[in-house]
């Protein structure tokens, strides 16, 4: 109830410019947003590349106007000449949201295609790679759609999948093949009952199924998920299908169980860290609230003790 209420508010521009513009959510804003400027993000960065692997958003989804998907994308060449500039590229890679490259505008799927292709050209040059990140149901087809046709060039292109949805299973197998870089995460959008598991216990039913098709494979499985059990048995998965050490990595958000990315780092394992940083924060913001009520009663309790 709360989550469906933060994620319908994330939707909403009149909040996300109030709340953008606010200094108030600024301390709480921070713990998930690694800055609002690249260069803010890159000391983040540097920190994090000593232990673990790094993926880079910049925050911007949504747009329906294209003038800002050209920025968005200027913005992520220019993250990118950066990485390249100061020798991260081995160890940091770039996330991107097609909504962001204009996917919702007239002509949008090959708008955003085309400026993903840009920023996936710019990655090869520089020495990295790029992964689509997966929005609401309504884009999956148009998402996978792109991915495949940036794999023709760049194959290394990775891809992201819900276990929240019902067709991920199917999917997970028709992505599975050789080198083939695949994000499995739960899924933060509100999405309905006739398209998605809406029970805790039935999604992390489906993420164990569908880890199972994507480590039993021939791609390269990238674990997105902070869930202790979960991740144990990724790790279990990993061991019984004889995938060594650079096989398959964990993902974990910026900011979220810190603790334990050192830890599994610690112990061998590759960990990516996804950092996001800008000043257009709402939506991604509303998506973590969302994910733990307790974030939610901090963030009231640090705007209320201001008054
Ligand atoms: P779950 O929500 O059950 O959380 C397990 C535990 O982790 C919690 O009990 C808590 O301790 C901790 N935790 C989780 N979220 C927290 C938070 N926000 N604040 C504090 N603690 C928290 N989704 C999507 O739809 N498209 C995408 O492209 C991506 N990309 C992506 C990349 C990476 C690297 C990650 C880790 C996640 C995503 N996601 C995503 C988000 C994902 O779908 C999901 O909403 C969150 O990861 C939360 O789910 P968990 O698997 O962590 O489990």
């Amino acid at each position: 109830m709360l989550r469906s209420a933060l994620l319908s508010a994330a939707r909403s521009p009149v909040l996300r410019s109030a709340a953008e513009h606010s200094a108030l959510a600024r301390p709480l804003v921070d713990r998930f947003v690694a800055g609002a400027d690249l260069d803010a993000a890159l000391t983040s960065v540097r920190t994090l590349v000593g232990d673990r692997l790094v993926s880079v958003d910049h925050l911007g989804e949504n747009t329906e106007d294209p003038g800002q998907a050209a920025a968005t994308t200027e913005a992520y060449l220019g993250l990118l000449d950066r990485l390249g500039a100061e020798g991260l590229a081995a160890r940091v890679e770039v996330s991107v949201k097609l909504s962001a490259l204009g996917q919702a505008l007239p002509g949008g799927p090959t708008l955003a295609t085309d400026n993903a292709a840009r920023i996936c050209a710019r990655a090869a040059a520089v020495g990295t790679t790029v992964t689509v990140d997966m929005e609401d149901h309504t884009t999956t087809d148009a998402t996978l759609e792109t991915v495949r046709a940036l794999r023709r060039d760049w194959p290394g292109t990775g891809a992201v999948l819900q276990a929240y949805l019902r067709r991920t299973e199917a999917d997970c197998a028709s992505l599975a093949g050789p080198g083939s870089r695949v994000r499995l995460c739960k899924g933060a959008y509100d999405e309905p009952a006739s398209v998605a598991f809406r029970e805790r216990a039935e999604v992390d039913e489906s993420y164990r199924r569908c880890l199972r098709v994507l480590m039993g494979g021939q791609g390269y499985p990238m674990v997105a998920t902070h869930d202790p059990a979960l991740i144990s048995y990724a790790d279990e998965l990993a061991d019984s299908t004889g995938r060594d050490a650079t096989g398959f990595e964990f993902q974990m958000l910026y900011g979220v169980r810190p603790e334990a990315q050192r830890e599994l780092a610690a112990r061998g394992r590759q960990v990516r860290v996804y950092l996001p940083y800008g000043s257009a924060w709402f939506p991604y913001f509303m998506r973590r609230l969302g994910e733990r009520p307790a974030n939610m009663m901090f963030f009231l309790r640090s705007v209320t003790s201001r008054h």
